[in-house]
């Protein structure tokens, strides 16, 4: 299928590329950066939320699925832009966020209205609430005064959770899919899918003895397979080559898989590498190695909208380094997603003060540690959790403008880090592309696989003399050949690709 040898470009709607000068990042901003895109070798865009919403988790509170939130555009710039795409040979997949929707949105109104409205049981209403805490910190129950009972916010309280147990909030969604399918989307990116609501067991968390609550009965539910698969089923009926990806809230490696099985999803974000806190190469070589031998093809990246970038976060602003993991995400077997900025290294943002955080999740752990330790400390904290960092305006202009969030930072090296970037795509292109990975190695620092017809060599440490399998010749990276041509000698945090020559 299409995807298996396309390399994604997600795009963050607010900070990607602003068309009007409010400083905001909008639809035509992107129509005007697709010859860029398709120029440095992107198939197909993830567009995050673009819908109306209160923008409490900025646009991750949908209240209207079927429109588009004035700040971006209108739904005649929206089919301007996929038809745009779809001329280049660009596909555009969208994010479908129906765990919860805004507390704003007209379902969840009427939901509120009284305990008889028949959208009562499409929200998850309670008379008392359990254990259970919100992804954003604090109890995951809202009371409402008006009918006296509690509802369910897995993440923000503006946030409300659906109840997949309802057929009609099924057939709901579904309408929703094919409003858009009708405009010529080419996927979906699901929100947070495991966690939807689908038991009414509401058994409480168990609770570790340091004091946090291990997630075992509000996500992963019992019965959520069966829903999601009648999702998939739906989908595919409709047109086997609409693509599927999921988010799933888990970096573990094998609950990941389980969501891409019996006509599941086609395949799912592995966060079990994406979302790593510092490069531990013996942690990717062992993930490496499984992801391999996995049916269904994984997906591969380092950088979302959800965490700090890789190049600070995994790099640690070394360019050596950032090639290398360039290197792994695109001459791999794997769907690259890539996020907006990193083809130009760019880092990130970090706020200086309160007023300064858009991000509802730094937000309330500022709050939380203020009372705790005071106001410098809590700043400090809510930076570490804070998902601005990645979120900063992309520098476009040395006078770009940002009118919602601070700029993101500007790497000295971008020209060059593009530029391998598009190499890299380019080869990926040519030699591949890569179904079978094999001699997946860690020797030292040094990470070694093979493709069909290259050897790739991932030298992360001191210099080194590494063996060559068949007869290679460069075609990538900085690696002294032998004369006999058995070895390579590579420099320090050096990279080399060798192809096998007939
Ligand atoms: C996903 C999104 C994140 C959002 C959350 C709740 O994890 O990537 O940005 O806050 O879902 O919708």
């Amino acid at each position: 299928m299409w995807w298996e040898n396309a390399v994604f470009y997600e795009i963050y709607i607010a900070s990607f590329a602003d068309s009007d000068g409010d400083g905001i990042g909008d639809i035509n901003g992107i129509r005007k950066k697709l010859p860029y895109l398709k120029e440095f070798g992107i198939d197909a865009l993830w567009l995050t939320p673009f819908y109306p919403s209160p923008r409490v988790d900025n646009g991750y509170d949908v209240s209207d699925y079927c429109a588009i939130d004035p700040q971006y555009g209108t739904l005649a710039a929206f089919d301007l832009l996929v038809e745009e795409a779809h001329q280049l040979e660009m596909r555009i997949i969208i994010d479908v966020v129906v765990n919860h929707t805004s507390t704003k949105h007209p379902w969840f109104i009427e939901s509120a209205s009284g305990k008889e409205h028949p959208k009562r049981d499409w929200y998850i209403w309670r008379d008392q609430p359990n254990n259970w805490e919100s992804f954003f910190g604090g109890s995951a129950w809202k009371y409402d005064a008006a009918t006296d009972q509690y509802y369910y916010h897995s993440f923000a309280e503006e946030q409300a959770d659906l109840n997949w147990q309802n057929q009609e909030v099924k057939q709901a969604v579904f309408d929703v899919l094919q409003f858009w399918l009708g405009r010529g989307v080419d996927g979906f990116r699901f929100d947070v899918i495991n966690n939807l609501t689908v038991s009414d067991q509401f058994i409480d968390n168990p609770v570790r003895k340091d004091g946090k609550q291990d997630h075992c009965n509000d996500v992963n539910q019992p019965g959520i397979k069966h829903v999601l698969k009648e999702l998939n089923q739906w989908i595919k009926t409709v047109d086997p080559s609409i693509f599927t990806v999921a988010e799933i809230s888990s970096d573990q490696l094998a609950r990941i898989n389980s969501y891409t099985e019996d006509g599941l999803f086609d395949t799912a974000f592995h966060f079990n590498l994406g979302s790593m806190e510092e490069l531990d190469l013996e942690k990717l070589t062992r993930d490496f190695k499984e992801m391999s031998r996995q049916k269904k093809i994984p997906t591969l990246f380092f950088n979302s909208h959800d965490m700090s970038r890789s190049w600070q976060r995994l790099a640690k602003e070394n360019r050596d380094i950032y090639r290398l993991l360039t290197v792994f995400l695109l001459i791999n077997r794997g769907i690259p997603f890539l996020f907006q900025g990193e083809e130009q290294g760019v880092g990130d943002y970090l706020p200086q003060q309160l007023a300064d955080i858009r991000d509802i999740q730094a937000k309330n752990k500022y709050q939380e540690e203020l009372i705790l330790r005071g106001k410098s400390h809590a700043l400090i904290m809510a930076n570490q959790v804070n998902r601005d960092r990645s979120r900063g305006m992309l520098p476009w202009l040395s006078n770009q403008q940002s009118g919602w969030i601070g700029l993101a930072a500007v790497n000295q090296e971008a020209k060059g880090i593009l530029a391998d970037y598009q190499n890299l795509i380019r080869l990926q292109k040519t030699e591949g592309p890569f179904t079978a990975i094999r001699n997946i190695e860690l020797t030292g620092d040094c990470l070694s696989y093979q493709t069909e017809s290259l050897q790739i060599i991932l030298n992360f440490g001191q210099p080194i003399k590494h063996s060559l399998e068949g007869n290679r010749k460069t075609i990538f990276g900085n690696g002294m050949l032998s004369e006999d041509g058995h070895w390579v000698h590579l420099p320090a945090k050096a990279c080399w690709i060798g192809k096998e020559q007939l």
